[in-house]
């Protein structure tokens, strides 16, 4: 069994993995400065299901799963604070979740495209610079995200570098990155800054490149109180999760502009199950392991669509809307992602976004009335190329 470090325990992926984890015997260590509930509240929502505090969900946890939480409240971004954290605890592994992860949030100006720099490169700087010092066998789990590549005319493969030839010369190159928006460049930064980290310190690397995540579920969250967060609105709700609120609300679909942009999704419970495999399956002492964490790829016009057929088989009315595309994006592309590392773990989808999106409908129907009181922040605002709310 081991003892795990959850950054960003408090979170939509963090919560769910305390869960996972703690069920699977290991010991969970979650820490989190509850940004997001606040973040989330700053621009006029909620999360879709009510929040208990951090100490009711590990009551909660306690008493449905009948697993041991330690959580502690702190910020990353907090030098000592980190440092302390690992010196204390000693884990085999940390998962650095603790980042601003929402792209419009840091378009909407200066500030916020500074506070997404500053709080996601400092928090992974300070748990690079904790493990060195301290023990760097630990191994860090990074969650980046396939944002990191943009849209490539090629396919994105598995790996931290690639061989280039310039002008007839061959060398080494990280493999290309091309963001869209400062909260993925974020990402890259991060990336590089772990790549330097691992050449450097030698430290012992997942890397993870992660579509967006939809669901509501996973085998853990077997009572309300054991929920994790849901956003929805035009700053935090990614996609599908977004477009199922709408369908809830009777509010016309939002894909943007040409609805063309593919990405890569993956589920909840798939992302936990993905996880899971690359905790207990660590990378060699020393190794760089990069890994794209995707399982299916869409349009978002094919997503409103599977979103639609599954709330009309429930009885719910939805129409696809014309949105103006608030963001700087390729809207017909193609796009193929390379995934060997988690298939050769042993990694098998449980779950699809057609079959899955019609559970997520039932799950938040309950929530309609709450949901209404939030119905005017899911019109996208944010303006990529104005830099600006408008
Ligand atoms: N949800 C997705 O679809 C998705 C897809 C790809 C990658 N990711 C990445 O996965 C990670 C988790 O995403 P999520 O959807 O769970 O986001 P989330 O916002 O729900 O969770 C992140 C958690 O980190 C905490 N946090 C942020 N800064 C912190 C700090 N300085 N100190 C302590 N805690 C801090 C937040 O309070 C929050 O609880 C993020 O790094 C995100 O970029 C998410």
């Amino acid at each position: 069994m081991m003892k795990v470090i959850i950054l960003g325990a408090d979170g939509y992926l963090g919560w769910a993995l305390t869960l996972r984890l703690a069920k699977r015997g290991h010991e969970v260590i979650g820490v989190d400065n509850l940004y997001t509930r606040n973040a989330v509240k700053e621009v006029g929502s909620d999360s879709a299901f009510p929040l208990p505090d951090p100490e009711e969900r590990v009551t909660a946890a306690k008493k449905y799963l009948d697993v041991n939480i330690t959580f502690v409240k702190g910020d990353v971004k907090d030098t000592d604070f980190v440092f302390e954290l690992i010196r204390k605890y000693k884990p085999d592994a940390v998962v650095h979740f603790a980042e601003q992860r929402s792209a419009p949030y840091s378009m909407i100006d200066v500030n916020h495209a500074n506070y997404t720099l500053i709080n996601n490169l400092t928090s992974t700087m300070n748990l690079i610079y904790a493990v060195k010092e301290i023990d760097p066998t630990i191994h860090i789990l990074k969650m980046g995200t396939m944002g990191e590549f943009g849209t490539p005319n090629y396919d994105i493969l598995e790996t931290p570098y690639i061989n280039v030839n310039i002008n007839g010369k061959e060398d080494t190159i990280v493999f290309p990155r091309w963001a869209g928006s400062w909260y993925h460049w974020s990402k890259v930064y991060d990336t590089y800054n772990l790549l330097y980290a691992n050449k450097l310190f030698g430290l012992t690397i997942t890397d993870i490149h992660q579509g967006p995540v939809y669901g509501t579920r996973t085998e853990e969250i077997v009572h309300e109180s054991l929920r994790t967060r849901f956003d929805f609105d035009e700053v935090w709700g990614t996609v599908v999760n977004r477009f199922c609120v709408e369908a809830v609300l009777g509010l016309p679909l939002t894909p943007y502009g040409k609805g063309g942009q593919k990405r890569g999704f993956i589920s909840l419970e798939d992302s936990m199950q993905a996880l899971t495999l690359l905790l207990e399956h660590p990378p060699k002492q020393g190794e760089y392991r990069q890994v794209n964490q995707i399982h299916e790829i869409y349009s978002v016009r094919e997503i409103a669509e599977m979103v639609k057929d599954a709330a009309e088989s429930l009885g719910l009315h939805v129409e696809i809307g014309n949105v103006p595309n608030p963001r700087f994006e390729k809207e017909e592309h193609y796009y193929n992602v390379e995934t060997k590392i988690l298939p050769s773990l042993g990694f098998k989808p449980k779950k699809n976004l057609r079959e899955e999106v019609k559970g997520m409908i039932e799950d938040l129907l309950p929530y309609k009335n709450r949901l209404e009181k939030f119905k005017d922040v899911v019109w996208p605002k944010t303006d990529w190329r104005k830099g600006r709310r408008v």
